[in-house]
């Protein structure tokens, strides 16, 4: 049997990059799968190469920056399949491209920046944590970076973000000590995806991770073998 089956996982921005990887991943295990992104015909593909491996598909068109939309993603996921076992917080956004230096940043970008990185997941994560708690076994994996601890020169509002999100997993995780519903930070590492390549166009593809490599390691969260601490490296999970 394979070591998914059985379950639900939610993952956010599977339509390309790292969830795109980790939707496919876990339908190889065996996972059934609820998904979303704002573009529909890259999500659709996504979701019926994964149906293709014999497992249920849920895909649903939404904007993580919008609360109607998420109450609606996680409404119809709870219908189709009683509850989740994993959620993704994988989608986000940099903001503006170029990417503005603080000094000129508009402010309205970093409220988009915060809505789609950090109200998002807050959201959709308290929209399915209540049967994860009911049922006391659950995993959220809070999709993390580097940036989230260091400066970068034109990062600031994808940054503070980050830093955001990590601050809500900390409290989150201390919160939930108690239970056996686990809320964690993984920073992927730097992968040849659009979103590394939009932030540094000048990278080598070469030197960056493959998000099919990390996805693979991710699995093993996934699967309960989970480290101590909130905050894990995915090149550290062997
Ligand atoms: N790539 C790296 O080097 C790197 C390094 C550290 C951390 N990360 C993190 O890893 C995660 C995945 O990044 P990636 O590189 O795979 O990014 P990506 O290639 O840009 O993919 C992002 C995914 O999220 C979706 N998305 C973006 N904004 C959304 C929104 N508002 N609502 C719903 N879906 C949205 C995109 O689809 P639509 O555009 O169609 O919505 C797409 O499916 C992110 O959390 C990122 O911060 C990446």
């Amino acid at each position: 049997m394979s070591t998914l089956s059985g379950k639900t996982v939610m993952i956010t921005g599977a339509s390309r990059g790292l969830g795109r990887a980790l939707a496919r991943a876990t339908a190889r295990q065996g996972a059934a799968l609820a998904v979303c992104a704002r573009g529909g015909e890259a999500l659709e593909a996504v979701a019926d190469e994964c149906r293709g491996l014999g497992v249920d598909v849920l895909a649903v068109i939404t904007d993580m920056a919008d609360a109607s939309d998420i109450e609606r993603f996680a409404a119809t996921a709870l219908e189709r399949f009683g509850g989740v076992d994993v959620l993704v917080n994988n989608a986000a956004e940099l903001g503006p491209l170029p990417l503005p230096q603080l000094t000129d940043a508009p402010s309205s970008a970093l409220e988009h920046v915060l809505n789609a990185n950090v109200l998002g997941p807050l959201r959709l994560t308290q929209a399915v944590i209540g049967g994860m708690l009911l049922r006391n076994r659950g995993l959220v994996v809070n999709i993390s970076t580097d940036a989230a601890l260091i400066g970068f020169e034109g990062l600031g509002l994808y940054s503070a973000s980050k830093a955001a999100l990590d601050a809500l997993t900390r409290s989150w995780s201390a919160e939930l000590r108690q239970t056996a519903v686990r809320v964690v930070s993984v920073d992927p590492g730097d992968m040849y995806t659009q979103m590394h390549m939009a932030a540094d166009p000048e990278a080598n593809p070469a030197d960056l991770l493959r998000p099919e490599d990390v996805a693979e390691r991710l699995l093993i969260l996934f699967e309960g073998r989970l480290p101590m601490g909130d905050r894990v490296e995915a090149v550290s999970l062997a």
